[in-house]
């Protein structure tokens, strides 16, 4: 089963979505393995965006993204990798679909609402980067109990 890893960012904590947000999620039948509120550091935020270094915008990118708290999770799912980003929608809010969450929410590009991996590879090295084994759960949905 697939992992990723998704965070609420700042602009989503400040505008009180994070339940909104992690429902799109559980109502899509993901399951959430781990999840917290936390702050990040300027040293985490340049790890993790590390492939964008040498982008005009990557000062942006980590001011912001240190400037108040995130909800951080990981998600598990069939092929959640790449279906969370369709649920988030396009990377520029003025571009997502309505009904994604960046089309619903987000305001201009440098404040919109979400991150989510893009690869497998990805995935695995942003839940390394934020989260201890420790903090993860492995349990598995009874679904057939419940439905
Ligand atoms: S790129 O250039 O295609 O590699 O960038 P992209 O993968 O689309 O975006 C990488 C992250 O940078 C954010 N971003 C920006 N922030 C501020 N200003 C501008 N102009 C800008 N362009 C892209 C974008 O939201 C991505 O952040 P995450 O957290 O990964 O969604």
């Amino acid at each position: 089963m697939e992992q990723t890893f998704v965070m609420v960012k700042p602009d989503g904590v400040q505008r009180n979505l994070i339940g909104e947000i992690v429902q799109r999620f559980e109502k899509k039948g993901y399951t959430l393995k781990g999840a917290k509120l936390m702050s990040i550091s300027r040293e985490l935020a340049e790890k993790h965006y590390g492939e964008h270094k040498e982008k005009p915008f990557f000062e942006e990118l980590v001011g912001f993204i240190t400037s108040s708290p995130v909800f951080a999770m990981v998600l598990e799912g069939d092929k959640v990798v790449s279906s969370a980003r369709k649920l988030m929608g396009a990377t520029n809010p003025q571009e997502a679909a309505p009904g994604t969450i960046r089309g619903d929410y987000g305001v201009r590009i440098s404040m919109n609402v979400i991150h989510g991996s893009d690869s497998v590879e990805s995935a695995e090295r942003e839940i390394a980067l934020f989260f201890d084994r420790g903090e993860l759960t492995s349990y598995e949905k009874q679904v057939s109990v419940w439905v």
